[in-house]
């Protein structure tokens, strides 16, 4: 069996971070969203391993290699342009051959792993295997409609009026009997070739199309709160006690799980678990915590973040109460000269920022 990583989307919802960098490379809790899902896939026993990629290629090469880090082996497969999931699987037939294989979109983040379906695919090799959970908002997402017997009836990408509140997560398992229903089907009107109508076909054509329906945590990471939400999730489940590799002075207090990498210091600060804060980097006077990642190499002096991702060599200084939020790569965050009640801003495109009045 092998698996596919579609790593190819460009993450306009986590503009402008993802101007310059990978969607797929956003740190949560200081590793790559892209790296757990690796991780989930060596999980499976899987070790030739395709990952699609986009604009950023070039990036998720440098981060991931040749997979040997993970124990995996990675071939890479580009696709230009965003013609869709179902697109992408095409593009990735010679790798994939008459395979089974796993498929797995690496801004997903599934909580459990997928080891757990993957083995009970392999026991029942249905033509395809999709895993489904109750959202808010189905709408978001790939919806499918189940019988009374569980089977799947239809999906819809992105209803308008959802026939029920069950989405179809980025994770699916696949005989090669995909590769006909890719081959059927026609661009959907944002003009992509759906993964979802792929399967549709399939089910059309009277083929075995299970759904595992699990409450298992998951979060497709395309947005800012939830990309927040999956940092707080891993932060809450790195352990109740301090690491600490780096340095903290006599006058910080650290409370709770608080993970300090080599090299970083600590000077009268109050951390409040969880937070991992990355090496090189230089806490001062600051309150930083929960629910935070401090990237390598920042300076935060004299401020306050809680349930924030302060990407790589960025600085905080003198700004008392951020939160909510996800701070770019190279970023200064500053508070004016006393006296100065104006706002000065260099902002990339597509930034949002909230000032408090
Ligand atoms: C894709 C799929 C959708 C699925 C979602 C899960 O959507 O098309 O069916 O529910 O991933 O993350 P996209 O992220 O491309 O909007």
């Amino acid at each position: 069996m092998k698996a596919l990583v579609l790593a190819a989307g460009t993450g306009t919802r986590l503009r402008p971070v993802t101007h310059t960098g990978a969607k797929q490379l956003v740190p949560v809790a200081n590793k790559p969203v892209l790296f757990y899902a690796l991780e989930a896939i060596v999980e499976t026993g899987i070790t030739d391993v395709a990952i699609v990629v986009g604009p950023s290629a070039e990036d998720i090469k440098e981060a991931v290699g040749d997979g040997s880090a993970f124990g995996i082996d990675v071939t890479y497969i580009c696709q230009a342009t965003p013609l869709g999931l179902a697109h992408a699987v095409k593009i990735s037939q010679d790798f994939l051959g008459d395979e089974d294989f796993l498929m797995y979109l690496g801004d997903n983040f599934v909580g459990g792993g997928v080891a757990h379906f993957t083995d009970e695919f392999r026991r029942s090799r249905p033509s395809a295997q999709i895993l489904l959970t109750t959202v808010p908002d189905p709408s978001a997402f790939g919806v499918a409609e189940l019988d009374l017997n569980g089977r799947v009836v239809s999906l819809e990408e992105k209803p308008v009026r959802p026939r029920s509140d069950l989405a179809v997560m980025g994770v699916y398992l696949f005989t090669s009997a995909i590769h006909e229903g890719i081959h059927e089907i026609k661009p959907s009107p944002r003009g992509e070739l759906e993964i979802t109508h792929a399967i549709q076909w399939l089910i059309e054509e009277g083929r075995d199309v299970r759904s595992t329906v699990t409450t298992d945590y998951w979060r497709d990471t395309g947005n800012v709160a939830d990309m927040l939400e999956v940092n707080r999730h891993v932060l809450d489940r790195t352990g109740d006690s301090a690491r600490v590799e780096g340095e903290v002075d006599a006058d910080s207090t650290l409370i709770g799980a608080v993970r300090i990498e080599p090299g970083a210091r600590v000077l009268g600060s109050r951390i409040e678990g969880p937070v991992v804060i990355g090496p090189g980097t230089v806490v001062t006077d600051s309150r930083i915590g929960p629910y935070t990642s401090i990237g390598g190499d920042c300076e935060i002096t004299g401020s306050g973040i809680s349930s924030s991702i302060v990407l790589h060599a960025s600085t905080v200084r003198g700004v008392p109460s951020i939160t909510a939020s996800l701070i770019g790569r190279y970023t200064t965050v500053t508070s004016a000269p006393a006296g100065n009640h104006t706002h000065q801003l260099v902002l990339g495109d597509h930034t949002r920022v909230t000032l408090a009045g």
